[in-house]
């Protein structure tokens, strides 16, 4: 096999309560890669989109992606190529750093007739995304890999795990404005109340629970984060507004995605996340910054590779 050509999809970081340990793959937008096995020595990275990422391997996400798993492959393989298409906007909130480093390993591992398992690729891939945030988190990554909605119980070693869900539509906004997750992750607080960890821990535990028992009342309850959402929700322009619409037109919850500046909230019927998508437009439409307004649903498959 001399070439390989994956579809990464976008995901959605932290779902609201789970910060840095939940997260959820979507079926619109993905990103195209064509990875090649190379005799040129590191990874050579072509760009064919105008978004300006860097072409060297290790200040590009999938380039030190690729550098991890070639130092895993201890000079059995030279090198790999790359040819990226995004269409999945860097800093978006969308997990665009994820995508390149899921797909340039997940690519990779195909032409290696999948050597590598899974939770393996994740690893690499997550070297890559500290190169975006400046930490280890693989909330984007995990399941840009393994498709639906994903726990990622520990990172170090990878514990994953996949978390069945009830269909559910995401209305997704995303106003033109760039949020850099390494920012982003700077406003945080280091310290928590007990009070506080509490209401999260009860929140994350209601939200698998109600995933798993497709209980659309509790998982709409447990999406409630009070200790991210304050501090980030100031970076999004009426951000409060546009969550009130979007519960009031009878979303079950949501909030921001993985650092912002997308927002996504979910509803149990389309015809919902279409009422939701109107009220957010009626609130957008007054804030006079460009944005992108969409609905899709949950993506189970994850990274698509095409041989
Ligand atoms: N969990 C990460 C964060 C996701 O919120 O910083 C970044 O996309």
């Amino acid at each position: 096999m001399k070439e390989v050509t994956v579809y990464a999809p976008a995901t959605v970081a932290n779902v609201v309560c789970g910060f840095d340990i939940l997260g959820f793959a979507l079926s619109e937008p993905s990103d195209k890669m064509v990875v090649r096995i190379s005799d040129k020595k590191g990874v050579t990275i072509i760009n064919k989109d105008d978004f300006d990422l860097p072409t060297e391997a290790s200040q590009n996400v999938a380039g030190v992606a690729l550098l991890a798993m070639l130092d895993a492959l201890n000079g059995e393989v030279k090198g790999f190529e790359i040819e990226s298409t995004k269409t999945i906007k860097p800093g978006s909130g969308i997990g665009s750093s994820a995508a390149s480093a899921a797909a340039a390993v997940v690519g990779a591992n195909e032409l290696l007739n999948k050597r590598f398992s899974n939770d393996e690729l994740v690893g690499f891939a997550m070297c890559g995304e500290a190169v975006a945030s400046g930490a280890k988190h693989a909330d984007n990554i995990a399941p840009c890999i393994y498709g639906g909605v994903i726990l990622v119980r520990s990172n170090d070693p990878i514990d994953i795990i996949p978390i069945p869900a009830p269909p559910l539509y995401v209305t997704v906004l995303h106003p033109q404005i760039e949020i850099k997750t390494s920012e982003a992750r700077q406003i945080l607080k280091k310290k928590v109340t007990l009070k506080d960890a509490i209401t999260q821990w009860a929140n994350v535990a209601g939200l698998i629970a109600g995933l798993m028992k497709s209980d659309y009342a509790l998982i709409g309850r447990s999406l409630t984060d009070v200790i991210v959402e304050p501090m980030r929700s100031t970076l999004i322009p009426q951000y409060d507004e546009v969550k009130k619409a979007s519960l009031a037109a009878g979303a079950l919850g949501g909030g921001i995605s993985g650092s912002g500046p997308s927002v996504f909230m979910l509803s149990s019927d389309e015809a919902t996340a279409h009422r939701v998508e109107a009220a957010i437009k009626q609130v957008y439409d007054k804030v006079g910054i460009d944005f992108h307004l969409y609905i899709t649903t949950i993506n189970p498959y994850g990274v698509k590779a095409i041989v």
